[in-house]
């Protein structure tokens, strides 16, 4: 392969499955005893914004016990960002913080961070570990009922979009990791990065239907280590 000389990579919940975070469309997915209406919409917060706020407590509490560590992927991606000496943007849908803590920079998450809320009213983001719900007093206005998590649902503008297409269009590489590609805008980035003539690869346990230049199949922490080293030594 020609060394790439811009890479944009874009991690799902695969990539965080084998640190034991349960990915969202497998059969024992994350929103099994939840349909997605409820607890990621800004209608669900509307109706019953308590199960909200205990459906991203506990998801929160889980992200922060000890066995929830980065894997292999996750180190690997950091390595390589490190090591390649062309541009590199890492964009996640997910909203835990593997990838920061397996080293990378500033990765993009797209969909928001689990470990930040927001006031309704000011915008702004604070970083939280704890609990919270509707009685917690925000700390900019100090009124209840104003924070929510700061993630993304559906029918909300996902973060970072203008830098994530200028990326898109610059890149002679992007790189899919873990993501059943069927949520939009994500599910389009392949698309964007091919009609700038990029070099467009899927790595994924399993075939997902998307289509990409090239697919390879195997769990994360096997595939995306061995992968990136390829890179580095073309
Ligand atoms: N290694 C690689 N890929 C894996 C692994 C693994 N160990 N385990 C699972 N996968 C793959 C699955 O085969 C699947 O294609 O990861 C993909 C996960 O897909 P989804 O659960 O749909 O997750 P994702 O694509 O990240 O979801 C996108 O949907 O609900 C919203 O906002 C939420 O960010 C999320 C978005």
């Amino acid at each position: 392969m020609e060394k790439p000389k811009a890479i944009v990579v874009l991690t799902g919940a695969g990539i965080s499955a084998e640190s034991g975070i349960k990915t969202f469309r497998a059969s024992d997915g994350l929103w099994e005893n939840h349909p997605v209406e409820e607890v990621a919409t800004p209608e669900g917060f509307e109706r019953n914004p308590q199960l909200v706020y205990e459906f991203y407590n506990q998801r929160r509490q889980h992200l922060l016990t000890k066995d929830v560590k980065p894997n292999a992927a996750h180190t690997a991606l950091a390595k390589f960002e490190h090591e390649f000496s062309g541009s590199f943007l890492l964009v996640t849908q997910n909203i835990d913080n593997l990838h920061e803590r397996a080293g990378s920079n500033n990765p993009l998450h797209m969909h928001g961070e689990l470990l930040k809320m927001r006031c309704l009213n000011s915008q702004m983001v604070f970083d939280i570990r704890e609990n919270f719900d509707y009685d917690t007093k925000c700390q900019c206005c100090r009124s209840p009922g104003n924070l929510r998590p700061n993630v993304v649902w559906f029918g909300e503008m996902p973060f970072h979009m203008h830098q994530i297409n200028n990326a898109l269009e610059a890149c002679d590489l992007f790189v899919a990791i873990g993501t059943s590609g069927n949520v939009y805008p994500a599910s389009g980035f392949s698309q964007t990065a091919r009609n700038r003539r990029a070099h467009t690869v899927e790595l994924n346990l399993e075939a997902t239907g998307s289509s990409f230049d090239s697919h390879l199949y195997g769990a994360a922490t096997k595939v995306i280590p061995n992968y990136f080293k390829q890179i580095l030594d073309s």
